[in-house]
């Protein structure tokens, strides 16, 4: 290798030393007599000059183009007075070259590299080599290493041991669908790709390892997001012989460590926590943004005599009513508010109430079906003052927040609320271990079926499951769920009986987790652990809006790989290797849409 030095590391006191540098034409700017080039590498930019002392001319440096390969050879000189550039690091020099060869042309590339610009993303991701150049996107991969080195010292100095986990394997449950993989050998069987390492990361406790991590891939079949992926990686994390707060207090002094590393950014220990139901109670989400305020109040109990059918009706249903404060707001227009109340109904709202607290008394269409000592009441639940709009929903529990929750967000970004500088993290805690499936009618688990119930919960698992608390709790940053483990079941007959709540029967389970039920038996220590979305991590860390940003080569929308056209139709003859046939649906075509 010839290179002597990266690009962005020459400075004055390199000035009269001779350097050969490699790296793509990020700008030219060709005088005739003089070529200028910002030659750039890995590490940034440098300006390098073309001139009649070069060998040969300028002739060489006339023909390339933009993203042209170059190795060059000359002497590091101080830039002219007055050609300084500030916002450069190596601004105050340049490097008067000798010699320049073009290792490599370039085509000319879909969209410019120098350029923060804006690109359409499947032409980003069809050319993401391209676009993996600019300088800004490297960023994030930089910064993605420096987060796994930092993870892997600070487990490896708490004595954790990384083990690897099977790719190919049996499905294990995180309520995503499974990715499939045929077994030629074994004609009509699959492997399944781990939704997670759960299970084996389980068995390795058992096996005595005490404490495992490991950074690693899981794949999820799941309607993605901006924030999901459908093959993500997971910082994951099991130890032994510990309870909830052990995890929590180590937990956070890993998350806290990175932070302090990576972003030089403190973060007050310990991490507030808040329990699943004032999460839900106070945000109407079990993941909350707490960077603004505008919390729900439930204000059920104050407007339950009130003579407002809707209202009346939900509440006699069961259901809830509860606001927000919008404050200072009261001046929107009746555009303003039903615009609001359109978007209510996108979030699952049959309707918006609203009412503007102003000098002379409140202003609300259902004012009337109200006394003053209510409208005072409910008022003073959600600190309205006067300017501010108050907005309600009425309906079920679940979707009273789903709403509000879904509201406030939208109105904390619309409205300038969040501050972007701030990271705040929280756990969350005592989820329910279950959940009703109204449509499938059976019991779900909240987490995963290994989660082990709060031991005062126990005596109420089959009478009343859906009070019982799980062990479980997730670790929530900027209102992104970032990391999310338990304790688990280690004892056979909990594990068994808890199967059973979820609608498994004996034979499934001995199909499905035989090799589970039979490894507690063999002396299962108690143990239990987190995983922590890494991608999600870093693309918080980093500021990005999308997981894709933070992912070298990821997925579109569709969960396709727009560069490399992945999935794509097989031979023939592969499939008979493999024993399948394909049967689609009729009119379905395997054409993909892309989008
Ligand atoms: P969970 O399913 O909560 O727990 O996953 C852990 C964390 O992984 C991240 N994550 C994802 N990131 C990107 N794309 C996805 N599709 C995706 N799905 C999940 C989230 C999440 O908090 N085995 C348990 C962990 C345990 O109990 O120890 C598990 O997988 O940040
Ligand atoms: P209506 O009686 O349907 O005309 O509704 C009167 C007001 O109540 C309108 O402003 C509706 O948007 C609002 N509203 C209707 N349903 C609900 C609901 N479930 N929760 C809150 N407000 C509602």
């Amino acid at each position: 290798m010839k290179r002597t030095h990266y690009c962005s590391a020459l400075r004055p006191e390199h000035i009269g030393t001779e350097v050969t540098l490699a790296g793509w034409v990020h700008r030219r700017r060709d005088h005739g007599g003089l070529v200028f080039i910002d030659l750039r590498d890995r590490t940034g930019l440098v300006q390098i000059v073309v001139s009649p002392e070069t060998e040969g001319g300028t002739a060489g440096a006339h023909e390339v183009r933009s993203e042209f390969v170059l190795e060059v050879t000359g002497a590091v000189s101080k830039r002219p007075a007055g050609s300084e550039n500030p916002n450069l690091a190596t601004g105050a020099v340049e490097v008067r070259v000798k010699r320049l060869e073009v290792l490599n042309a370039s085509k000319t590339p879909p969209f410019q590299i120098d350029e923060p610009g804006d690109v359409a993303e499947m032409l980003r991701l069809k050319y993401r080599y391209l676009d993996l150049r600019r300088p800004e996107i490297q960023q994030h991969f930089l910064l993605r290493h420096r987060l796994t080195t930092a993870v892997r010292s600070f487990l490896n100095a708490h004595g954790f041991l990384d083990i690897e986990t099977p790719v190919l394997t049996k499905s294990t449950p995180e309520g995503a669908r499974d990715y499939l993989v045929p077994s030629r050998v074994n004609p009509g069987q699959f492997f399944a790709l781990p939704q997670s390492p759960q299970l084996f990361k389980q068995l390795l406790m058992v096996a005595g390892f005490d404490r495992y991590y490991q950074i690693v891939r899981c794949f999820r079949d799941e309607d993605l997001r901006a924030d999901r992926q459908p093959e993500f990686t997971q910082i994951d994390i099991e130890l032994s012989f510990i309870e909830r707060e052990d995890v929590l207090v180590l937990m956070e002094e890993m998350i806290a460590s990175l932070f302090k590393e990576i972003k030089g950014v403190e973060l007050p220990r310990p991490f507030p926590r808040l329990s699943y139901a004032d999460a839900m109670g106070r945000y109407g989400v079990d993941k909350p943004e707490t960077r603004f305020g505008m919390e729900l109040r439930d204000v059920s109990l104050l407007v339950s005599g009130t003579a407002f059918q809707v209202f009346r009706q939900t509440l006699d249903k069961g259901g809830m009513v509860k606001g927000l404060n919008a404050s200072g707001q009261a001046g929107w227009s009746r555009k303003d508010l039903d615009d609001v109340t359109n978007e209510a109904k996108t979030f699952g709202a049959k309707g918006l109430a609203w009412l503007k607290v102003t000098a002379s008394g409140v202003e609300s269409p259902i004012a009337k079906f109200f006394d003053e000592a209510t409208l005072a009441s409910v008022v003073r639940a959600l600190d309205g003052k006067p300017g501010d709009l108050l907005l309600f929903v009425a309906d079920a529990p679940a979707m009273t927040n789903a709403v509000l929750g879904a509201l406030r967000l939208s109105l904390g970004k619309r409205l300038g609320l969040i501050d972007k500088t701030r990271f705040n993290v929280l756990w969350v805690l005592d989820f329910p271990m279950l959940e009703y499936d109204a449509e499938e009618k059976r019991w779900v688990a909240m987490h995963h079926p290994f989660t082990a119930p709060m031991d005062e919960d126990l005596g109420t698992l089959d009478s009343d499951p859906g009070s019982v608390r799980a062990k479980a709790y997730d670790m929530v940053l900027n209102g992104e769920e970032i990391g999310g483990g338990s304790i688990r079941i280690h004892q056979q007959d909990v594990q068994s009986r808890v199967f059973s709540l979820l609608g498994i029967g004996k034979e499934e389970a001995e199909a499905k987790f035989g090799f589970l039920l039979e490894a507690l038996q063999y002396g299962a220590p108690p143990h239990g652990g987190i995983a922590f979305g890494l991608d999600r991590l870093v693309m918080l860390l980093v500021g990005a809006e999308s997981i894709r940003d933070v992912i070298a080569f990821p997925k579109t929308q569709k969960a396709i790989c727009q560069m490399t056209n992945a999935p794509t139709p097989v031979d023939a003859k592969q499939l008979q290797e493999l024993s399948i046939r394909i049967a689609l649906p009729p009119k379905q075509n395997p054409e993909k849409s892309h989008g």
